[in-house]
């Protein structure tokens, strides 16, 4: 969960906020109805309401959101903004907004619910032909050569090394995982190819689910490639975007899909490049093809974050569609905890029903009740 801070932090970049900035001045009208969501601590409702929207509706999970209430007051707006703490897809509203603003993406827009909060607020709380801010992001991708990402890979295997010990399985399981980065290590001159867009999200059309996609990559220099970075290009609103490419520095990081292997590039080089990942962002797959200048395939990875940790058989089975589940312990006592909670008992109350059954700690016992009050209660 975000702190104030860090939606300080997601305000102040310059790059992010010119854009929306603009594209909410362009795309509020006075009158508007607007919702925020994931508002945060509101900076883009602020602009909303700045831009003399009649009503915006600011919506987040984290708390923080609650803040909006005094923030709007110290600067005058508190009128127009209304502050709901819950979920967008528990939100329900009075009127139809003209105006959805958001950015739900983590370092790329393929980020945990993003699609389904944005496929949910389009068809439930936009009025037909209503804007949505962001319009569009475009995936793009480029073969780089990133000395940190070398570095960290080597850290990591250095253990077993040092010592005359071989860890070619752990290696080959950290190139099968994406990384961020984290310290914008990577900037415009580590990029070794042309960039090209993998694939388009209309944010007007966009579904959860698979994005995936191919780019043709022309070598520029040569150099020692180790990963494809991946980032995005955005148009916020009529022609209002930037990039969150290397050498741009902004909140959003850059993601590295590492190679298995380094390869050799040489000028004049193609590289044909597939990805598929989940929108959630939390699967990746991933080839790179090396054509020399002749046409020669040089070097072919396939690579998959399924590949990044090893499974154990028992765990595929039970994540099959076809495994039929039983209760464990721990969810027998869940189960009778939701079944107290019925709108007739206290929590402490629900606590005293279930505790009979289980040797747990009665703080360990209140946790459980509390988490399930707020995943499952009302
Ligand atoms: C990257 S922050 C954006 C904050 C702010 N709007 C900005 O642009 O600076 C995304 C926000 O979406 C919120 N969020 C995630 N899932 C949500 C949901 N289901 N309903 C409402 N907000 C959600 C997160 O808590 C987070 O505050």
């Amino acid at each position: 969960m975000y702190s104030v801070m860090s939606y300080g932090h997601m305000a102040a970049d310059g790059v992010r906020m010119d854009a929306y900035a603009r594209a909410i001045a362009r795309a509020v009208t006075p009158g508007s109805v607007v919702v925020d969501l994931g508002a945060g601590t509101g900076i883009l409702s602020l602009l909303a309401a700045k831009a003399g929207a009649r009503k915006v509706y600011a919506v987040d999970t984290n708390p923080a959101v609650l803040l909006l209430r005094e923030l709007a007051a110290e600067n005058d707006l508190g009128d127009r903004i209304e502050v709901h703490d819950k979920s967008s897809l528990e939100l329900t509203l009075p009127e139809k907004a003209d105006v959805i603003v958001s950015d739900l993406r983590g370092s790329t827009p393929l980020h945990e619910e993003h699609f389904a909060l944005i496929r949910d607020a389009r068809e439930r709380l936009l009025r037909p032909g209503g804007v949505l801010v962001p319009a569009q992001d475009r995936l793009m991708v480029a073969m780089v050569e990133s000395s940190k990402l070398t570095r960290d890979l080597d850290l990591a295997v250095a253990g077993f090394t040092r010592r005359g010990l071989s860890a070619r399985a752990a290696r080959t399981s950290m190139a099968n995982t994406v990384f961020a980065d984290c310290s914008s290590e990577l900037s415009a001159s580590h990029i070794l190819s042309t960039s090209a867009r993998w694939a388009t999200l209309d944010y007007a059309t966009v579904e959860p689910g698979v994005v995936e996609g191919g780019a043709e990559l022309s070598i520029q220099r040569g150099g020692l490639a180790n990963a494809l970075a991946v980032w995005f290009d955005t148009t916020v609103h009529d022609g209002l975007g930037y990039s969150t490419g290397p050498g741009h520095s902004s909140v959003y990081t850059r993601t590295l899909l590492p190679l298995l292997e380094p390869l050799e590039v040489a000028a004049d080089e193609r590289v044909h490049v597939t990805v598929r990942a989940h929108s959630r962002g939390d699967r990746w797959a991933w080839e790179t093809t090396l054509v020399d200048r002749d046409g020669t395939t040089k070097a072919r990875q396939r690579q998959a974050t399924f590949l990044g940790m090893p499974t154990s058989p028992d765990a595929l089975l039970r994540a099959a569609t076809t495994f039929t589940p039983a209760r464990n312990a721990l969810g027998d006592r869940v189960a009778r905890i939701l079944a107290a909670m019925d709108g007739s008992r206290a929590v402490a109350e629900i606590a005293d029903l279930v505790s009979a059954d289980t040797l747990l700690a009665r703080d360990a016992l209140l946790d459980e009740v509390r988490d399930a009050v707020s995943r499952y209660g009302r």
